[in-house]
């Protein structure tokens, strides 16, 4: 019932206002009025059968890098949208977001392409599938970002075999949703927080290190959260939301130390994003009802934010730092 508060109230104001224009018909009196086209906006958002579909990625979907002659012939606007020779990492690139952004960067012209991630296999399975497809350096390093140590040897082995990093993209983390904050258990609460939040900061240390040894400008992206910025409906989440909003000041705070180095931090915020970590079918219920809540009514595909990880990480945004960007599909309009 709460979950639908929120298109409840959207239904209302639409209602209320499509009332005023039609205030002249004095068979229904306002408020009838009101919850006859409330009750029609939800049907009508929960029932459609023409509803968006979200875009998927082809199934053998090809990567093409950037050709250097194709480069020399852009215009200089078009050249700064790439990330021509720079180094990337991304954490969390063996699956997922991090691993859709980590492509985009190979078509977008990176020299190199580093992938940190705590699973092995699929780390493994990811570098060697991006320089088949590719021929570009990309390299896979175990780590666990809630380990400086590791990190920082991780980094140190980045700048032996690629070079500097010039941007950085942190995308790994977890949630746990559905747990109500008075039943949370303290261990899992503290788990979130160090994948997420202190992940972040040990990950942007270790390369924000590396950049100003070397006098080198960088991009710091961090893959936060529109939770970060509302609280979601229907499912209790207070500890990923929290972690979430803790990025969004992370990377404010990060942005305007580390300005006087020309590293720039900016956040991207997704809203419900089609990926695994949501692919549980514990959720499918719940999906029906967010995206009943999302103007586009749709999640977002895996490769929706590719664009903007580009840009952030490309000297096209170089008067862009302590940002925050919502991809959302339109959730936070309402
Ligand atoms: N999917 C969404 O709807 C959504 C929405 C908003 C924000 N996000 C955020 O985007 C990021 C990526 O999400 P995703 O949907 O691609 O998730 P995903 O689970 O598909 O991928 C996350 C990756 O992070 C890695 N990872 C997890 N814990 C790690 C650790 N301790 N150390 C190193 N690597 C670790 C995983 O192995 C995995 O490869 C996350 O930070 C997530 O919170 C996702």
């Amino acid at each position: 019932m709460a979950s639908l508060t929120k298109t409840v109230r959207v239904a209302q104001r639409l209602a209320t206002t499509t009332s005023r224009s039609a205030l002249a018909r004095p068979t229904l009196s306002l408020a009838q009025h009101a919850a006859t086209t409330a009750r029609i906006a939800i049907s009508c958002r929960l029932n459609s059968t023409s509803a968006p579909k979200t875009p998927q990625p082809a199934a053998t979907e090809t990567v093409t890098p950037l050709d250097p002659k194709v480069y020399s012939q852009l215009p200089r606007t078009l050249q700064k949208m790439t990330v021509a020779n720079k180094v990337i990492i991304v954490t969390g690139g063996a699956r997922g977001l991090g691993n859709h952004m980590a492509r985009a960067c190979a078509e977008a012209g990176a020299k190199a392409i580093a992938i940190f991630d705590a699973n092995q296999e699929l780390g493994d399975a990811a570098a060697e599938e991006l320089h088949s497809l590719t021929g570009l350096p990309v390299t896979f390093h175990k780590v666990d970002v809630r380990n400086g140590d590791a990190i920082d040897a991780a980094v140190a082995e980045v700048v032996k075999i690629h070079g500097v990093p010039d941007a950085l993209i942190n995308s790994a983390g977890i949630a746990d949703s559905n747990i109500p904050a008075e039943t949370y258990d303290r261990d899992m609460f503290r788990r979130l927080i160090d994948i997420n939040l202190t992940g972040s900061f040990l990950t942007a240390q270790a390369v924000g290190r590396a950049m100003m040894a070397a006098k080198k400008p960088g991009s710091i992206i961090f893959i936060a959260s529109m939770s970060g910025s509302i609280v979601n409906h229907p499912q209790e989440q207070c500890c990923y939301n929290a972690s979430k909003a803790g990025v969004v000041q992370l990377g404010k705070s990060l942005a305007a130390e580390w300005a006087k180095y020309g590293i720039r931090v900016n956040c991207i915020s997704p809203g419900y994003m089609d990926t695994e970590l949501n692919r549980v079918p514990a959720l499918d219920a719940q999906k029906k009802i967010w995206k009943s809540l999302t103007p586009q009514g749709r999640l977002g595909g895996v490769d929706e934010l590719n664009g903007l990880a580009v840009f952030l990480a490309s000297d096209a945004s170089s008067f862009m730092t302590g940002s925050n960007v919502i991809i959302d599909g339109g959730y936070t309009c309402w």
